[in-house]
């Protein structure tokens, strides 16, 4: 089966999953309304995907690992929300649809974005997240520093930051690490820390996830900028608009293409027996190249 059609068979599930646990906790508020719209609107989730497979190599328990996942999608809502606020990307599309603040408005986005961030906590604090409170506490923490000042929101600064500005490709790739990365690292190795696995395993896992997350972001760029609005749900063509550091700006097309397969080929030589004892491994990181085919 295409790594496409078990994304897309993932997503039905993980969809259910995630709607069910949003709509036992929350109400009829536009505030709900609102956190509804900006994270069951038609997303990838790439990110529960990769959950899942992570969750198959460390046996992990499924509705352990599911809401795991929705705790990471809750998060990645939360910073697709913020992200295109307008005084951050100013993006009125996301998913084909308005994005959250032009549906309702500025200041509900903002809160929508912030009520999604506190649940994936609440979800991660549950007993039914994993009855022994010390894995609850090593994921908490350890999401927790994924996605501020020295993760997720480190990164989306140094991106605002860097708008317009002539920046090195150690700069650029260090700012993808951070933004996107950070949120992949997490997803990927955080099934091996719910079934408890050695350091030395978890930290590949976080390894990998962080590569994984790189290689995202660098195609996501590519898309932006060679991809039609019918097919990616947002405006494109908005990072050259914007100035945004991008490698693709820094290199060009052909070069970070060809890029990426060098630093893939490179990772998996690299850590040669993890990608041998499980060959999905190296799929998943080849599949972000058949993104911009
Ligand atoms: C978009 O992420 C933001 C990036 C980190 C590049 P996705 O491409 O996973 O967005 P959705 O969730 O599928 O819309
Ligand atoms: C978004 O990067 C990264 C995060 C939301 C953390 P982008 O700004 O490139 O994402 P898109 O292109 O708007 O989806
Ligand atoms: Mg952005
Ligand atoms: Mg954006
Ligand atoms: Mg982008």
């Amino acid at each position: 089966m295409s790594i496409n059609t078990l994304i897309n068979n993932h997503k039905t599930q993980f969809d259910k999953f995630f709607f069910d646990l949003l709509k036992a906790n929350l109400n009829s508020s536009i505030l709900s309304k609102a956190m509804i719209y900006g994270s069951m609107n038609g997303g990838k989730r790439i990110r529960p995907f990769l959950v899942g497979q992570a969750a198959k190599i460390a046996k992990a328990k499924k509705t352990q690992y599911l809401r795991v996942a929705s705790a990471i999608e809750s998060i990645h809502s939360y910073s697709l929300i913020h992200d295109d606020l307008p005084s951050m990307d100013n993006d009125d599309f996301r998913r084909g649809k308005l994005s959250t603040h032009k549906k309702f408005d500025e200041a509900t986005a903002i809160l929508a974005g912030d009520a999604l961030h506190d649940f994936a906590f609440q979800i991660l604090s549950s007993r039914l997240t994993h009855n022994n409170p010390e894995r609850r506490i090593q994921l908490i923490n350890y999401l927790a520093k994924s996605l501020g000042h020295l993760g997720l929101v480190a990164g989306q600064s140094l991106d605002l930051l860097y708008e317009n500005k002539r920046n090195n490709i150690k700069k650029i790739i260090n700012m993808y690490k951070l933004k996107t990365g950070s949120l992949f690292e997490f997803s990927f190795s955080s099934p091996f820390i719910l079934t408890n696995h050695p350091k030395e395993i978890i930290k590949f896992y976080r390894r990998y996830g962080l590569f994984f997350g790189l290689i995202f972001q660098i195609i996501d760029d590519l898309i932006d900028e060679t991809k039609s609005f019918k097919l990616i749900g947002k405006t494109p063509g908005k990072d050259k608009k914007q100035g945004k550091s991008t490698l693709l700006d820094l290199m060009g097309k052909k070069n970070v293409i060809s890029f990426c397969h060098d630093e893939i080929n490179q990772f998996i030589k690299k850590n040669n027996n993890y990608f041998k004892k499980n060959l999905i491994l190296k799929e998943l990181l080849k599949f972000n190249l058949t993104r911009i085919k």
